[in-house]
């Protein structure tokens, strides 16, 4: 093994180990989720509303212990709908991760407001929060109760927090920054169902939280998401513009105001509740693979797989290996020899900062950002291995 590059040594340790070979993140499905879709046919009650879809949200409200929970048909349209109802409006700036799923950043440029990304920790792989208050201490200022950019003049409005693979971020230091500097803290805890910080689910501790149910999340409507939050008034905004805005009203049609049709199907949910039956033992097993990873790379040390972050339990959602320094040379040869033999790696989404249409945007300096993103391996990660 000693002769090996680093690409062939990772690759033999995982045939050694016997994971199967397989893509990032598949779902796992069984006989509940056929016998509901049965059901559900033969009731004929596939649509936008019905008792599965209602309780599918009751479980979500439970197990996730947010006051109100609004299933719909993405993670995307969550944040999009996240975004409007609390106000965002042209040329409002919000603050996002630059290591961070596409999701933020488009949903802030449909509101035609402006993303502005700022520095991440390699503790948490989630917004730092000691960098962001040191940030926004020095180019904003407070004006009329609103926190202003300094620099471009504009209104900070929010700021989209990530909870990355699945791990948590510091989220009560950055909750407490936002309280201070007066803007609204939005979760994105799309990857993070299942995950805790003190014992509090993610996506629980902004004034919003979303979730995605797509076919790579650890439970899957197939296509979905949801928000959560402690406010009727929101939950209820959101539930009305998700439904193209139509007052409720048994036969009539009547809008207020422009909606989406951002709903979720009686059918998705369905397949959500057999899934959510079950995320204990996804948990289970995805922590098991967790403990799996870490040891066949233990004796590795130009590596090491990422650990859920202090005071917090994540869902593992995906494994995580971070190389010791940083080489695209090196990541781009481990994906290469693992995808080319079967292995589904993955390297971190492109940086939204050097997204083609998002460079002209504003950013704080990303060294930890940039460093990152040539050391994230993400390894396949399905609770079946
Ligand atoms: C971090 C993050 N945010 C948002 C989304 C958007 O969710 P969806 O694919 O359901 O629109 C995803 C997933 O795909 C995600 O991983």
């Amino acid at each position: 093994m000693k002769s090996l590059d680093l690409d062939n040594k990772i690759l033999l340790t995982l045939k050694k180990n016997k994971i199967k070979k397989s893509s990032i993140h598949e779902p796992f499905f069984s006989n509940i989720e056929i016998k509901n879709i049965k059901g559900l046919i033969k009731k004929n009650s596939l649509g936008s509303f019905g008792k599965d879809l209602e309780n599918f949200k009751i479980k979500l409200s439970k197990y996730t212990n947010s006051k109100y929970v609004v299933v719909l048909n993405s993670g995307t349209s969550a944040l999009h709908l996240a975004l409007k109802t609390i106000g965002i409006k042209k040329n409002d700036e919000v603050l996002m991760p630059s290591l961070n799923y596409i999701a933020s950043a488009n949903t802030t440029l449909y509101c035609g407001a402006v993303p502005h990304f700022v520095e991440i920790s390699g503790k948490t792989l989630g917004v730092d929060p000691n960098k962001l208050e040191l940030y926004l201490s020095k180019i904003t200022k407070i004006k009329n109760n609103t926190l202003v950019n300094k620099i471009t003049k504009r209104k900070i409005k929010a700021l989209i927090c990530l909870h990355t693979f699945g791990h948590s971020s510091e989220i009560l230091s950055i909750k407490k920054i936002c309280k201070k500097y007066k803007i609204y803290l939005i979760e994105d805890a799309a990857e993070a169902l299942g995950s805790y910080y003190k014992n509090r689910h993610l996506g629980t501790f902004g004034e919003i939280g979303i979730l995605s149910f797509n076919v790579n999340k650890i439970v899957t409507t197939i296509g979905g998401g949801a928000v959560l939050t402690s406010s009727k008034k929101i939950a209820d905004k959101i539930f009305k513009l998700s439904n193209i805005s139509k007052k409720p009203h048994p036969y009539k049609f009547v809008y207020d105001d422009l909606g989406y049709n951002y709903k979720t199907t009686n059918l998705n949910c369905t397949i959500g509740l057999a899934q959510l039956s079950k995320i204990n033992q996804f948990l289970r097993r995805k922590r098991k693979l967790y403990f799996k990873y870490k040891k066949m790379f233990s004796k590795f040390d130009s590596l090491e797989i990422f650990s859920e972050p202090k005071f917090s339990r994540s869902n593992y959602w995906l494994q995580t290996m971070i190389l010791k320094r940083p080489s695209l040379k090196l990541l781009n040869k481990i994906l290469k020899t693992l995808n080319e033999n079967g292995y589904g790696a993955r390297p971190v989404w492109q940086l939204l900062h050097n997204v083609n249409y998002l460079k002209k945007y504003p950013k704080t300096n990303l060294k930890v950002t940039e460093n990152f993103s040539k050391r994230i391996i993400n390894l396949p990660s399905s609770s079946f291995l």
